[in-house]
């Protein structure tokens, strides 16, 4: 793509027009407030494979199409019955956003445009001649990337040498393939565990199955890292669940020896055996490549069955995570549209309570030894400045499907949460803030946990308290349009493990 061309103040279908020539892979839109809405074909792909050999429409069930059709009703319902009064002083208001208004009105549709064969073959070769040029240089950056970077503190064209200068270079470990990256755990001179996300940006070679991506399409997620992280020490509204962010770079350098050691390790350890690695060796880049290396704090593993063998872990993991999202909304009008297990990680943590604001209402939660974070915002959707930053999710939504889920709870099933939430947007306006997204999130995520409590037997009175409060919450999550709202009526009503301060 070519990043050096501006993007402002140049009407909507030739930006749109000339960016999805260049890119070949995203249509870049803009309107008048500025924000980003990018289609991204690479995610069409990515839900596309997982969906290989399966039917396109994805949900074959009759049953279950109905199921979800209706769940989707209720969801439109509940937002139609409560008026939203942005004044109220109420932890569930969010910020209202400039209206978009006659020709400025954002149309996904006008701009979407399918590639015939020969656009593509066009497409490619442009491509090719872009990546020469683009790999002659320093990637360089449009007016509005620069603002990004600048707000973000990223820090651009620096070589590996800088971003991995102060790492224990002995506890370098690979602990997990990304689709688009790898992720890499240390332990920082000053003693605190750390991650780095190492993603390389326009590269050749494919992540697994996933084309490398370009700049733009991870800007929602470096925006909302780097949002999200100041919410733990925030004023006015505060989380301590997203990571903290400690450095964004665009490195552009050979990969090294020290990645490339830890990268074998992960390769070769027993545990592959199982579950084998699939990308290609990072030595393979060019030493003009470009990577975006996100270093953040280290949350502790996916969440999974072993975390919840005592069922008050998933009762301050769903009271944790809704006061974060509530916390995240009423900052930024956030959606995280994306939140399955393995984007949900818990570590455990010798502080009894965490404490939490939203809107100057202060409350803390009991942690039952469990501190649970909110990770990967690739699919998010954040508003900040008059910016909305967010990818679309249209082919998302109509490519995945529950062919593997044999069972009949849709809400199990994290691939039919994108189908629901396709049901839910407004006319497909991904731009547009839906909180309802969020519920339906929560919901797959109280219904996974009563799945495995269940499945535990949870045995004494006390456990049997927390499983009958989450089954009581299941029963009400979907009659609310927000995690702020659900937090104010549900979740901070009579629960043992929560204190709202006065
Ligand atoms: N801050 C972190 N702490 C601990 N593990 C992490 C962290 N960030 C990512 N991971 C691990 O890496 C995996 C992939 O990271 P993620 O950001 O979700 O990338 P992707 O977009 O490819 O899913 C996660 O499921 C988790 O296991
Ligand atoms: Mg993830």
């Amino acid at each position: 793509m070519n990043l050096s061309a501006p993007i402002l103040n140049i009407p909507l279908p030739v930006i749109a027009g000339a960016l999805a020539g260049a890119a070949g892979q995203f249509a870049i839109h803009l309107h008048k407030i500025r924000g980003f809405y990018i289609f991204s074909r690479r995610l069409v792909r990515k839900w596309s494979s997982m969906e290989k050999g399966g039917t396109e429409a994805g949900i074959r069930s009759e049953v279950k199409r109905r199921n979800i059709l209706r769940a989707a009703r209720i969801i439109k319902a509940s937002q139609m019955l409560r008026t939203f009064v942005p004044q109220r002083p109420s932890i569930a208001s969010t910020i209202p956003e400039p209206e978009v208004q006659g020709s400025d009105v954002f149309e996904p549709e006008k701009f979407h445009h399918e590639a015939s064969e020969k656009e593509q073959e066009e497409m490619q070769r442009k491509n090719l001649t872009q990546d020469l040029q683009h790999f002659s240089g320093p990637i360089k950056l449009d007016s509005d990337l620069e603002k990004v970077f600048e707000f973000c503190r990223v820090k651009n064209n620096v070589k590996f040498s800088d971003a991995i200068s102060f790492w224990k270079q002995k506890t370098a470990k690979k602990i997990a393939e990304g689709s688009y990256g790898e992720i890499y755990k240390f332990e920082h001179i000053d003693g605190t565990e750390r991650v780095f996300k190492c993603i390389p940006i326009d590269g050749q070679h494919a992540m697994n199955s996933y084309e490398n991506i370009s700049l733009s399409v991870a800007v929602p997620d470096i925006v909302a890292s780097k949002l999200l992280s100041d919410l733990s020490e925030g004023s006015n509204c505060a989380a301590p669940n997203f990571p903290i962010i400690y450095n964004i770079s665009l490195v552009r350098d050979r990969f090294p020896d020290l990645l490339m050691r830890a990268w074998w390790n992960y390769k070769n350890s027993p545990e592959r055996l199982r579950d084998p690695a699939e990308h290609p060796p990072p030595d393979q880049y060019p030493e003009s490549q470009s990577y975006l290396t996100i270093e953040s704090s280290f949350c502790g593993e996916p969440l999974s069955m072993k975390h919840l063998q005592n069922a008050w872990v998933g009762v301050t993991i769903m009271s944790q995570i809704v006061s974060a999202l509530a916390a995240a909304e009423a900052a930024y009008n956030f959606e995280h549209r994306d939140l399955h297990l393995a984007n949900i990680l818990v570590q455990d943590t010798p502080a009894e309570s965490l404490k939490y604001t939203i809107h100057n209402q202060h409350f803390s939660i009991l942690t039952v030894g469990c501190h649970v974070s909110i990770i990967d915002f690739t699919l998010s959707r954040i508003y900040n400045d008059k910016n909305v930053y967010c990818i679309g999710l249209d082919d998302i939504a109509r490519g995945s499907g529950d062919r593997e889920n044999a069972r009949d709870n849709v809400w199990l099933n994290h691939k039919t949460m994108y189908q629901i939430m396709g049901e839910c947007s407004k006319g497909n306006r991904w731009d547009k803030f839906m909180p309802a997204t969020n519920i339906i999130w929560l919901k797959y995520m109280n219904e996974n946990i009563l799945d495995y409590l269940r499945k535990n037997n949870p045995e004494n009175e006390s456990q049997m308290k927390a499983f009958r409060l989450l089954r009581e919450w299941n029963e009400c999550i979907l009659g609310h349009m927000s995690a702020g709202d659900l937090l104010q009526d549900v979740i901070s009503k009579d629960n043992p493990i929560m204190s709202v301060h006065k």
